[in-house]
């Protein structure tokens, strides 16, 4: 497959699962896009691994297996643990706040804001992500090459200081996790879900836990799903919808095309993995192809030009209820959101980011001006709501257990 992209490009040679393997990838940006995986694929995806309560994944239609680390297998009672730990405000320095205060499961796992506030006020750059089939991601957040898995990425929002999220520090990591270790239902919960162990009240069983929690998030029950099924239908509008976003006109599923309807997807027995990341043209800023900081994409870690505004390709699935949108929560809704795609760019015309993003230098050739009347784009939004899960959303083993 040629794709004219610029992307991500990295080799590996990942043993059946991904944790140690990723360690050590470097920040090339740009370039190429394929990562070559080699290895005999599905380690640690079954629950064998010594945790009580077996785990068998219950997958719709067409998703493949999740690669699991091998050093965090899945089970029944990890991933029951990492609910209640997900939802629980004590997991925060000042009490105020969990993941979930960020995450919220009737909104796919996002909150609402362009950027959130943290637990003591400050926000953070970026938009809140949904977690729907965050099991499928290789690379965590909007443009991070070097976040590769669920457990090296929580360090961000638990101990992060720029900004500040949930607030856990050298002075209060102690304090945090005796308020954890001395309620009797996390006594209980810790021991099932790491059997064996003395003292299994650890920081790095919280991480663990709640990656295990995550990786049981699957949404794949939408209206669109059930029409891959042959179990339901599409409206006339939907129907020309998912032809225009799979066609050649709107290009859509370059970048948004897999199960997960994005362009970064990994499962247990991947063998060439791409990570291509995308200027979009959303800035231009005096029309030297810059975007605001610290917003600039892949290039906020690598300095290099190349990488200036490159973010990953975002999920679609449960987009109806993630708006705001962007790594940045600048578009409000999904017709903006096509208006912006059918212009090529958007072009800023006053105050400090002024530019013309659709002549952005660094914009991917697959963002071109696309001609789409009002029928088209309200086809395409159309079928774009076929993509929400309802039973995602409301399903009550990822609802709040405090409640
Ligand atoms: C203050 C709000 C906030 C809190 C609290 C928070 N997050 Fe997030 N989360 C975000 C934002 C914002 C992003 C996007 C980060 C970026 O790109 O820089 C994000 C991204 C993520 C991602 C990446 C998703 C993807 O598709 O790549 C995961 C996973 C995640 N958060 C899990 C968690 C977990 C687990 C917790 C609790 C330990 C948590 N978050 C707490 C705001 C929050
Ligand atoms: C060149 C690759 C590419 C193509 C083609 C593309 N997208 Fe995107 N899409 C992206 C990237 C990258 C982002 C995130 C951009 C950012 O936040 O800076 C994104 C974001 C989005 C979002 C917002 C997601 C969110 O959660 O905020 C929607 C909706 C979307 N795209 C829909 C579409 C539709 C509809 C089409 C076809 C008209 C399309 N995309 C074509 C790469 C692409």
């Amino acid at each position: 497959m040629i794709r004219r992209h610029r992307g991500f490009m990295l080799k590996l040679a990942v043993a059946g699962a991904l944790a140690g393997a990723l360690a050590g990838v470097g920040c090339g940006g740009g370039g190429g896009v394929t990562i070559i995986e080699t290895g005999a694929g599905a380690g640690g995806g079954t629950g064998s691994g010594g945790a009580a309560g077996a785990w068998t994944w219950s997958l719709p239609a067409g998703f493949p297996t999740p690669a699991v680390p091998a050093d965090n297998p899945m089970s029944e009672a990890k991933v029951d643990l990492g609910r209640f730990l997900f939802f629980d405000r004590r997991l925060s320095g000042n009490g105020t706040q969990s993941c979930a205060s960020c995450h919220q499961q009737d909104k796919a796992f996002t909150d609402g804001f362009a950027t959130s506030r943290g637990s003591t006020g400050e926000f953070t750059h970026r938009n809140a992500q949904p977690l729907a089939n965050v099991a499928y991601s290789p690379m965590l957040t909007w443009a991070n090459p070097s976040l590769l898995t669920l457990e090296k990425q929580m360090e961000v929002p638990l101990f992060g200081e720029n900004p500040v999220e949930m607030g856990i520090n050298d002075g209060n990591k102690a304090e945090v996790l005796q308020r954890i270790a001395t309620q009797s239902l996390y006594q209980t919960k810790f021991s099932a879900a790491f059997p064996g162990e003395a003292s299994p009240v650890q920081w790095a069983n919280v991480v663990k836990a709640i990656a295990s929690f995550q990786r049981a998030l699957i949404s794949g029950n939408s209206k669109y799903d059930q029409f891959i099924a042959g179990k339901g239908t599409l409206t006339p509008t939907e129907l020309r919808g998912m032809n225009l976003f799979f066609g050649e006109k709107a290009e859509c599923f370059h970048c948004h095309g897999s199960p997960n309807f994005n362009d970064q997807f990994v499962h247990a027995t991947t063998r060439v993995l791409e990570t291509p990341f995308h200027n979009t043209g959303l800035y231009n800023i005096g029309g030297t192809g810059a975007f605001p900081e610290p917003n600039r994409g892949v290039f906020e870690l690598t300095g290099l030009p190349k990488d200036m505004g490159m973010f990953r390709a975002q999920s679609l699935r449960n987009i109806a209820v993630t708006a705001p949108y962007m790594h940045d929560g600048s578009i409000a809704t999904l017709e903006d959101v096509l208006d912006f795609y059918a212009a090529g760019g958007r072009n800023i015309t006053s105050g400090p980011h002024a530019g013309d993003g659709r002549k952005n230098p660094l914009k991917s050739d697959l963002i071109t001006l696309i001609t789409l009347d009002a029928q088209e784009k309200a086809d395409l939004v159309a079928f774009l709501k076929t993509l929400t899960d309802h039973d995602f959303l409301t399903n009550p083993k990822f609802a709040d257990p405090f409640k």
